[in-house]
């Protein structure tokens, strides 16, 4: 059955319908996902009831896969406010605090030095009577373009810092010394080149917290001011999630934010898995050009696939 494609957003993000992704797709049943997914950033697949290891092995078809931040053993992570057992958990918790931290506009992995490219989410549990817990993305394509050139001339050679601590002061949560030294500060352009469509992109979220050569004051204003102009409501597709839904969005075009919704009251757990990105983007602190480096990671897969 042929890909079908429903533009839901105004610049960007799909809902794909016709395909059970449990079946072993044909390589050029995922080319046409993939080529869809590149023109519209963000795409919905409904009723897709993932086990864990369908999931990956779907998931796998895109690329390398991150671990999950908790297990190096594991691809794919429950995120959502159940104990193990199945109870709900204390909205207090420290666990809970650095998960609340996805209710920042964010794009994932910023606090790695190859952030994510591709994320997946599969809404396993989800409470029909949540009148909330929304995911929403906003588009960073069309929020880039759109800014006066001045300003994309501003920020065009810029550097920023990224650092996972950053978000998680928002919520009240402390990296203990071990996770601050396993997910240190990070380096990366505040724009980039999709290395897929050769379009240039701006790359701000939540961890973003300091331009190189910049004081904390100037820096925090500039993310602010990119941040408050790309979440205009122009930008933003929301999501109200149905058990099932499986949301795949490309971290390099967009930016995404959990909505909150009643921890003590309702379930809701997704499980995520993620097609590690590129890197490096900055080197000794300095950003490398980018155009030069999209033609290296083209040559690269041009030589892989000969
Ligand atoms: C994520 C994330 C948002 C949500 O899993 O990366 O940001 O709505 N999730 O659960
Ligand atoms: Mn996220």
């Amino acid at each position: 059955m042929p890909l079908q494609v429903k533009r839901l957003g105004r610049t960007f993000f799909a809902e794909v319908s016709g395909l059970d992704l449990r079946q072993n797709l044909s390589d050029d049943t995922i080319a046409e996902i993939r080529a869809a997914w590149m023109e519209h950033a963000v795409l919905l697949f409904r009723g897709q009831q993932f086990t864990t290891e369908e999931q990956i092995a779907y998931s796998k078809r895109f690329g390398k896969l991150e671990h999950n931040l908790r297990d190096d053993n594991a691809f794919v992570a429950p995120l959502g406010n159940l104990n193990p057992d199945g109870s709900i958990r204390d909205p207090n918790s420290e666990q809970s605090k650095f998960l609340r931290a996805n209710q920042l506009w964010h794009s994932d992995s910023a606090y790695f030095a190859a952030p994510a490219m591709l994320s997946f989410l599969n809404g396993r549990v989800i409470d029909p009577a949540m009148p909330d817990g929304h995911t929403q993305w906003a588009d960073m394509l069309a929020a880039y373009e759109d800014l006066p050139q001045s300003k994309r001339d501003q920020i065009e050679d810029l550097v920023a810092m990224h650092d996972m601590q950053t978000s998680r002061s928002v919520t009240g949560r402390v990296l203990d010394p071990d996770e601050r030294k396993k997910w240190p500060p990070v380096y990366h352009r505040m724009t980039r080149i999709h290395e897929e469509t050769g379009k240039k992109i701006m790359y701000v979220g939540s961890q973003a917290t300091q331009v190189v050569g910049w004081d904390l004051a100037k820096s925090k204003k500039l993310f602010v001011e990119l941040m408050q102009h790309a979440t205009q409501d122009k930008y933003i597709y929301d999501h109200k999630w149905t058990q099932w839904d499986f949301v795949c969005w490309d971290n390099r075009r967009v930016v995404h934010r959990q909505r909150p919704f009643d921890e003590a009251k309702y379930p809701r757990v997704v499980f995520r898995s993620v097609v590690e990105g590129t890197a490096p983007d900055v080197i000794d602190g300095k950003g490398v050009n980018e155009l030069e480096r999209f033609q290296a990671i083209h040559n690269k897969q041009r030589a892989a696939a000969e």
